[in-house]
């Protein structure tokens, strides 16, 4: 069975064709990063127009690449949500005029969830064995969320954590911001941190006074702020290094934390999935495969960011899981689109 997927929640517009499930044909993401750097976030408004010019390239160009039509496709998979909502209407739109004019099933698919797919892309789980896998824990950190998830199977998320005040990925780009060291913050506070020392600063450990799972990341920002402010300007490239470091360690500390109380209180789970853009944090792949003793998935780089691949994975197991079932069918969520009956 292929799927088109098709993701346009923030400030990556891509399409891709996945057969069966996890194995990518094409992924195409075009990125806008160089449109907004100036701005040093993402402008909706521009993320929405920029979306609407390349939309329809790129999903022809993933046709091409393929040496694909139409025809050969067998279900269209939209991100509906959540997202900035001029841009999950490009996404939306075109993928509901594309689906009406080859008459194809359209099935809506949650961001954030999906993320959680990216890191099975390209493994040899299949429909038959994928439920063997479960329950499994799944961390998805992003620049918009930080949530963690108990699912006892492929397509059912119980929310176990999430965060109380900034995400992890946005508290990296913060920081990067104050420390003047540009947009994304992510890979740039980790490029930093690789040459610092984590143990020069001494960083507050959020959260740890409470029991509940929970995740916070604005106490530590603004332990940043504080400590930028008390050092004589300007920071040293070697003070830079230093707090990028001290501040990657207990941002990344706190999710391995948090991912070990979860296992605590879940112990029939399996495995354990990291996803989302700091997935790609290699400190935070170690420290995971240092303190964690199940088995876990990492996405391929390319599949941490958003991307079309992740959106077609999860819409491919959900419409075989229940979406078959039209009376299931009409229950999903379409946020952005209002009902689409068929
Ligand atoms: O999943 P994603 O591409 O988009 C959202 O849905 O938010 O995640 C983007 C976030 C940004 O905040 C970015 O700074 C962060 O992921 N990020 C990283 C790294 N690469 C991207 N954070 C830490 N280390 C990285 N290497
Ligand atoms: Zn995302």
């Amino acid at each position: 069975m292929i799927v088109l997927g098709i993701e346009s929640s923030c400030d990556e517009t891509s399409s891709a064709l996945v057969k069966d499930g996890l194995e990518v044909m094409e992924s195409l993401v075009l990125s806008q990063i160089d449109t907004h750097a100036v701005f040093q976030g993402v402008v909706p408004e521009i993320a929405a127009r920029e979306h609407l010019k390349v939309i329809d390239q790129i999903t022809s160009q993933v046709l091409k690449n393929t040496g694909s039509d139409f025809a050969d496709i067998d279900l269209i998979a939209v991100t509906a949500g959540p997202g900035l909502v001029g841009s999950l209407l490009v996404g939306a739109s075109y993928a509901k005029g594309l689906a009406l004019g080859a008459q194809k099933p359209l099935i809506p698919v949650n961001h954030v969830h999906a993320h959680v797919f990216g890191a099975l892309l390209g493994t040899n789980i299949t429909l038959d064995n994928i439920e063997a896998q479960f329950p499994l824990i799944a961390a998805v950190v992003s620049g918009g969320h930080t949530n963690l998830y108990y699912l006892p199977s492929a397509t059912c998320f119980e929310l176990i954590a999430s965060t109380i005040d900034d995400a992890c990925g946005e508290s990296f780009d913060k920081v990067a911001r104050l420390l003047g060291l540009g947009y994304p913050g992510g890979p740039i506070i980790e490029k930093m941190a690789t040459e610092g020392d984590p143990k020069t600063y001494k960083m507050p450990q959020m959260m740890e006074q409470k029991s509940r799972l929970a995740f916070s990341y604005s106490g530590l920002k603004t332990h940043i702020v504080n400590l930028v402010h008390r050092i004589p300007k300007p920071l040293s490239k070697e003070q830079i290094r230093d707090i990028a470091a001290a501040f990657q360690e207990e941002s990344l500390g706190q999710l391995v934390r948090k991912i070990s109380a979860a296992i605590a209180l879940k112990p029939a789970t399996k495995n354990i999935i990291i996803a989302g853009g700091v997935a790609a944090n290699q400190r935070f792949r170690e420290l995971v495969r240092a303190d964690i003793n199940l088995p876990t998935f990492f996405p391929e780089l390319k599949y941490c960011g958003d991307n079309g691949a992740m959106i077609a994975s999860m819409g491919y197991f959900s419409y075989l899981n229940d979406a078959r079932d039209s009376s299931k069918y009409q229950e999903y969520d379409w946020d952005v689109f209002s009902n689409y009956g068929f």
